[in-house]
C-alpha cells in the first residue's frame, strides 16, 4: 500500500491504496462514494465515469497510481438537491433523467464537455456521450438537455451561470 494524495470534489484526500487498485473501487469501497457505478469494468459502459484533471475518464480503468496529485470530481461533488448543477437541472427540465445506474456517468460526461466547450454542437455532444451506454431508451432527450444546459436553445450559448 502507498499513501496517495489527491483532490476529491474540492477537498484534499490522503488514502492508502495499491497503485494498481482502480479508482472506482477506492471511491466506492474506501471513500463510500457509491454514486459512481460499476457496470462492465472494461471501459465499455461509462457507468463509472468521473472527471480527472478536467477530463471524463472511466474510473474502472484508472489505477490509483495515476490519481496521485490529480483533481478528481465525482457525481457527489456536482450540484446539491437544493441547487442542481445546470446540467442536472437541464436533464430534469427536459425529461431526460434515467436510472441511477447509467445516469451519474452521463452527468459527469456532460459536465466535462461543457467545462471544456460551453457551446458544443450536436456532434460534440454525441461524441462526449458515446461512451455512456443505456440499453433502455434513446439519447435524444439527453442530447437536448445538454444543449439546453449550454443555452444552445436560445442561440446565445454559454449564458447560464
Ligand atoms: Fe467502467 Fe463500465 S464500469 S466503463
Ligand atoms: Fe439506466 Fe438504461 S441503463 S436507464
Amino acid at each position: 500500500m502507498k499513501k496517495i494524495s489527491f483532490t476529491l470534489n474540492g477537498e484534499p484526500v490522503e488514502i492508502y491504496a495499491e497503485p494498481v487498485e482502480m479508482l472506482v473501487d477506492v471511491l466506492r469501497d474506501k471513500l463510500a462514494l457509491t454514486g459512481t457505478k460499476i457496470g462492465c469494468r472494461a471501459g465499455d459502459c461509462g457507468a463509472c465515469t468521473v472527471i480527472v484533471n478536467g477530463r471524463a475518464v472511466n474510473s474502472c480503468l484508472t489505477p490509483m497510481g495515476k490519481v496521485a496529485g490529480a483533481t478528481v470530481e465525482t457525481i457527489e461533488g456536482v450540484g446539491t438537491p437544493d441547487h442542481l448543477h445546470p446540467v442536472q437541472q437541464a436533464m430534469v427540465d427536459n425529461g431526460a433523467v434515467q436510472c441511477g445506474f447509467c445516469f451519474p456517468g452521463m452527468v459527469m460526461s456532460s459536465k466535462a464537455l461543457l467545462d471544456q466547450n460551453p457551446n458544443p454542437d450536436s456532434r460534440a455532444i454525441r461524441t462526449a456521450l458515446a461512451g455512456n451506454i443505456c440499453r433502455c431508451t434513446g439519447y435524444t432527450k439527453i442530447e437536448e438537455a445538454v444543449a439546453h444546459a449550454a443555452h444552445q436553445c436560445c442561440g446565445k450559448g454559454g449564458c447560464h451561470d
